[in-house]
């Protein structure tokens, strides 16, 4: 049988690869985390030979366990972690640095300079986003100061600059495709969201040569063919997404004003605004959700730099679990009349607040605080900073239906006792889908309907099923109680 779908999802702490049957449903899957390299603190570096081969080495997996041959799949969709920066030479493929990774604070000081220069308006108004380190612009930049000929050799046209979706390309296609799509661009500080081209003032500003990237396409389009040498069969890659918009488009939130929010590393929330540039009064992004047939969808964002990795930090920093799952039984503990918030800026905190500097901290124990009010108070962060979000959102798009039902998705999700206190904090209900592969599925989405074989956009949101829906319980001045703890924790916090 034909017709299969491979989804590539390139993540922060692991690729993973799953084979959808023609009627979405899983058939293998393949998983392998890769180092984290931290050379300095605040410095995070992957070694981008490890995730190209990690990447093969999941892809094989995952067709073996489905038990089709390369030949059977019908088009390939890439999702990634977006933002990470790879340069590689033209001639040999070979970077010539690890990537620097979207959590990288490494480029603060040089993002306050560019402010202090009253810059921020200018790549606010062309890109919808910050001077933040946290796009890959100021990194490039880094970068082309930091190796040694880098700079001179990008200028001869030696050096192709990308983010992970990018380089995945030219390796799978034998260096052919030099290619990225409209999502992932958008995440650079180099791309103008309105004229949709890499801007020219913006490259000059960060000295970056425009020769050194890549053609921006659509997130459904020809991204070029696979080496027959990799998998014993040429396949198409025929979708591209940054893993927070292929999450969007998994969730089917295709109508303006719908909104989903991933709990993975880190947490991001993103509100379709159709057609609508919303641009924000509240430090949040102005992003494209999804370019299909040309057109561009936009979204507002909201980015959280730590979820799910709270969680990490309660199993293998403070060591009161030893699986993650354990989190939510642990907080469900807690004893109700402590008032314990942790602030989780262990890498600075984003919106609303993008202070690079801000670090991590916990606030209100007393001598009975142990493991249980610790894992409340991780779990509790990362809805208080939803919350956070949501009104940043309600404040910019006073239309919106940001006060609409939040699809989630993300490892966190699986917890009951977690969702349940993000519908309590938030004051909304909170719907679970059965699918939770929601990343690769949207990845899948724009690779199999563009190969002909999976539903239209119509037909996929209509596909969309939800497993549970968590309505709000909490009385309201327990909320307000709660949420003034937290800003005031929040307030303490800042640098
Ligand atoms: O912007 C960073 C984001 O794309 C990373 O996502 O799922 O790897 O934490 P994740």
């Amino acid at each position: 049988m034909s017709g299969y779908i491979l989804a590539i999802d390139q993540g922060t702490t692991s690729s993973r690869a799953i084979v959808f049957d023609r009627d979405m449903r899983v058939a293998g899957v393949g998983q392998k985390e890769f180092t984290q390299i931290y050379p300095q603190s605040g410095w995070v570096e992957h070694d981008p030979e490890e995730i190209w081969k990690s990447v093969v080495t999941t892809i094989r997996q995952a067709l073996k366990q489905a038990g089709v041959e390369a030949s059977e799949i019908s088009g390939i969709g890439i999702t990634n972690q977006r933002e990470t920066v790879v340069v590689w030479e033209r001639e040999s493929g070979k970077p010539i640095h690890n990537a620097i990774v979207w959590q990288d604070r490494r480029t603060a000081s040089y993002c306050e300079k560019l402010k202090r220069q009253d810059l921020e308006k200018t790549f606010t108004r062309k890109t919808g986003l910050l001077l933040d380190p946290y796009f890959s612009g100021t990194k490039l930049s880094w970068m082309l100061a930091n190796v040694k000929g880098a700079r001179a050799r990008a200028a001869r046209g030696e050096l192709c600059f990308g983010t992970i979706d990018c380089f995945l390309i030219w390796r799978l296609t034998g260096g052919k495709s030099f290619v990225t799509d409209a999502t992932n661009a958008s995440r650079t500080l180099l791309f103008n969201i309105s004229t949709e081209e890499w801007d020219p003032e913006l490259l000059k500003i960060l000295r970056i040569p425009a020769g050194m990237l890549p053609e921006v396409k659509d997130c459904a389009a020809d991204f070029g063919v696979t080496e027959k040498s990799l998998f014993g069969a040429e396949i198409p890659i025929l979708g591209v997404a940054g893993d927070q918009q292929a999450a969007t488009i998994g969730q089917a939130c295709f109508e303006p004003g719908m909104l989903k929010s991933t709990y993975g590393t880190g947490c991001f929330a993103l509100l379709n605004t159709g057609t609508d540039m919303v641009r924000s009064k509240n430090r949040l992004l102005t992003t494209i959700a999804y370019r299909l047939d040309g057109k561009t969808t936009y979204a507002l964002e909201g980015s959280i730099f730590i979820a799910g990795a709270a969680v990490q930090w309660l199993r293998d920093g403070l060591k009161v679990i030893k699986k993650a799952e354990e989190s939510g039984k642990l907080a469900a503990d807690a004893d109700p009349t402590q008032d314990v918030y942790l602030v989780p800026a262990f890498t600075g905190l984003g919106a609303p607040h993008w202070d690079p500097d801000a670090r991590g901290a916990i606030y209100g124990m007393t001598r009975n605080t142990g493991p249980a009010e610790f894992a409340r108070a991780a779990l509790e962060a990362v809805c208080y900073q939803t919350r956070d979000l949501l009104d940043a959102m309600h404040k910019d798009w006073k239309t919106s239906g940001a006060d609409t039902v939040l699809r989630v998705d993300g490892g966190m999700v699986a917890s009951d006792w977690t969702m349940q206190r993000l519908a309590d904090i938030l004051d909304a209900p909170v719907d679970r889908p059965t699918i939770l592969e929601t990343t690769a599925l949207g990845a899948a989405w724009l690779a199999g309907q563009r190969a002909g074989v999976w539903p239209k956009q119509q037909g996929f949101a209509k596909a969309w099923a939800r497993d549970t829906r968590f309505e709000p319980q909490m009385d309201a001045k327990t909320r307000a109680k709660k949420l003034k703890g937290w800003h005031e924790a929040v307030r303490r916090t800042l640098s």
